[in-house]
């Protein structure tokens, strides 16, 4: 994706002030949305003529700017077909897709993928350094700058010591987050992941689920997250895109209204979060 010039937006500017000490309600949260993202009765296809496959069909959501959404679903439902929809890769077969406005065409500027498939992402013969360094090239930034930036995502996702190495020297969870720690030192505005936690053990999750949390206050990011976890997507999101298949469709937005900031131990403790994940759990345990 073309990269961009990366400007922090404040907390009030991503429509989250609200949120740091108390629950922000439905009600407050719909008077200060600011769709980032939009998915307008999007319909996608595979194939042609009487091959054609109908993946997803009649899909309608937005996201928020400075929201965190998760997409959950059942496996082969469509997600990392909807999201190549979303970052440009694939076109509609009808519908619409739009950032800020605009319709998505072609991969948006201001936004960065992480794949599901995220060693194959990664080039084999460039060191993690190297394959941080790739997609920032067309940026053109100082050295210094540049350094900065991977020194600070590689922190972040705690591969400080394994810049020099290789990604086949590295186990599944420290690849996955070598993908992770690429998007981040791009700096997008709009972040879409998909299953980003997927092969990492309990504690890194937890780790990168509170550092997306971190990245969303810090940088007012738009983050779109898909995830097979349901603990994981109530913790994560303010709201929660439920699918059934098949074609993929939109079961339910539920809004997840729990206290911010949300803490591993403390968030997960609450009567809500036991609640919020009964809701969505039952949507996809019942028959689409
Ligand atoms: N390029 C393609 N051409 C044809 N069919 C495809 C293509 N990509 C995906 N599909 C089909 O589309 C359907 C949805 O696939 P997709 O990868 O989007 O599902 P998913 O919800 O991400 O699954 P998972 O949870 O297992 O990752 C599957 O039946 C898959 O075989
Ligand atoms: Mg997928």
């Amino acid at each position: 994706m073309t990269p961009t010039t990366f400007s922090p937006l404040t907390t009030s500017q991503t429509g989250h002030a609200m949120e740091t000490n108390a629950v922000t309600t439905s009600a407050e949260r719909e008077s200060t949305r600011q769709a980032r993202l939009e998915v307008r009765h999007l319909r996608k296809a595979y194939g042609t003529g009487s091959s054609a496959k109908t993946i997803i069909e009649d899909l309608t959501f937005s996201v928020d700017a400075g929201e965190v959404v998760c997409i959950v679903g059942p496996s082969g439902v469509g997600k990392t077909t909807l999201l190549k929809c979303l970052a440009g890769l694939h076109p509609a077969t009808s519908g619409e897709m739009r950032i800020d406005g605009r319709v998505i065409s072609g991969p948006p500027p201001e936004m960065a993928l992480v794949f599901q498939d995220y060693s194959r992402s990664l080039m084999p013969w460039l060191t993690v350094r190297k394959n941080m360094i790739l997609p920032l090239r067309h940026l053109r930034l100082p050295r210094a700058e540049l350094k900065a930036r991977c020194d600070e995502a590689l922190e972040a996702v705690g591969l400080s010591h394994a810049e020099h190495q290789y990604p086949w020297q590295l186990s599944g969870g420290m690849q996955q987050r070598v993908a992770i720690a690429r998007a981040l030192a791009y700096r997008p505005e709009v972040l879409i992941m998909d299953e980003p936690f997927a092969s990492v053990d309990a504690q890194t999750r937890f780790d990168l689920e509170d550092l997306c949390l971190k990245i969303r206050e810090d940088f007012g990011m738009t983050i779109l997250v898909v995830t097979h976890d349901i603990d994981e997507a109530v913790y994560l999101a303010d709201r929660v895109v439920v699918l059934g298949s098949k074609p993929a469709r939109v079961l339910k937005i539920a809004d997840v209204d729990l206290p911010a900031p949300r803490d591993q131990i403390g968030t997960r403790s609450l009567p809500q979060f036991a609640a919020q994940r009964t809701e969505v759990l039952s949507l996809i345990k019942r028959p689409a």
